[in-house]
């Protein structure tokens, strides 16, 4: 690791910071924390007093932050958790209404690299996948424990693996012989249980959308999403800002959902002749399509190449 304790490199840094529109003296919430590249700038641009509250599901991301960021003194709180607990953490860290909540989902370039967490098809190491290891079960012990029908729904679910029965009945009956309890175990076994491709080599990894998947599952990704955006929309302040970098299809899609629906707020039929639900739109979208990295930052930055920023602002709370 660094010596700054953090080797990961904030995406759409610049794009992040206008479409949160920081300001002097507001309080933030960065609700995934990570290495603080966000939350670093986020505390600078709000200053002298602005406040931010770093929420990470992983303690060790939660501890090297607060060491690297420890400048900036209580401005800076954190929460260790998931999430979709944001509402609760932002009132139990006294924040009754938000200026800003940034979302940046996924894994961070830090737990790639860690060869403990598994993250890393390169890096190698236990195959475990949570965030947290605090709840839930390893990815390892999923895959001792479901049948193949079950895996092949995960990897296609989460991952659009296309040949996921293949490599399901590949790992159920691998798990006879030995356990499928290293990265470096389950990469080398995706890789030949998938036809053998001719043409240009692939950008990514044969394994790459199992270990997405897996990691989706452990972590129950896109159901804290959900949650996590309900309670985000909830504590944002009359005008503040919500921004959600997202890196797959399965992830925006999600975002894009909750803001649509947020934006029109009546859920009637369109055919019903009057409003009968009474909701009224608590966002407004500030970009219909979501913004991508340059072509510069791709190059710096190869992470960036699938990130997708869409941002919205609150409308309509009560005075
Ligand atoms: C892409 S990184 C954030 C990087 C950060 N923006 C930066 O600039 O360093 C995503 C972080 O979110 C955390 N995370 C993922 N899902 C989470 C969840 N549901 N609740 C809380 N933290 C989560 C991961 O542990 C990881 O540290």
């Amino acid at each position: 690791m660094a010596g700054d304790l953090t080797v990961h490199r904030p995406v759409l840094l610049d794009e992040t910071l206008a479409a949160l529109a920081v300001r002097a003296d507001g309080s933030y919430i960065d609700a995934n924390l990570g290495g603080g590249g966000h939350a670093e700038q986020i505390l600078d641009a709000s200053a002298p007093a602005g406040r931010l509250l770093g929420i990470d599901a992983d303690p060790a991301a939660i501890e090297r932050t607060r060491a690297r960021l420890a400048r900036f003194g209580t401005r800076l709180q954190t929460h260790q958790g998931s999430n979709a607990e944001i509402a609760l953490a932002a009132g139990a860290a006294g924040i009754a209404a938000a200026d800003g909540i940034l979302f940046d989902l996924g894994l961070s370039s830090d737990q790639l690299s860690d060869s403990a967490r598994g993250f890393g098809i390169r890096a190698g190491g236990p195959l475990d996948l949570r965030f947290d290891t605090s709840c839930g079960e390893p990815a390892s012990a999923l895959l001792a424990r479901l049948d193949a029908r079950e895996l092949t729904r995960i990897f296609k679910a989460y991952g659009e693996e296309p040949h996921a029965s293949r490599i399901a009945k590949a790992i159920v009956a691998r798990r006879n012989v030995e356990p499928i309890d290293t990265s470096e175990r389950l990469a080398a076994l995706v890789e030949s249980a998938v036809p053998v491709r001719y043409g240009p080599p692939l950008r990514i990894h044969p394994a790459t959308r199992v270990f997405q998947a897996l990691r989706i599952a452990v972590n129950d990704e896109l159901e804290a999403l959900a949650t996590a955006l309900d309670g985000a929309i909830s504590i944002l302040a009359d005008g503040g800002r919500i921004v959600v970098l997202t890196y797959h299809s399965l992830e925006d899609r999600i975002v894009k959902q909750a803001f649509a629906a947020a934006a029109r707020g009546c859920i009637c039929p369109p055919r019903a002749p009057a409003c009968g639900c009474g909701r009224t739109p608590t966002l407004r979208l500030i970009n219909r399509k979501p913004l991508i990295a340059t072509d510069e930052e791709i190059a710096a930055n190869p992470r960036s190449r699938s990130a997708k920023l869409r941002a919205a602002e609150r409308i309509g709370v009560a005075a």
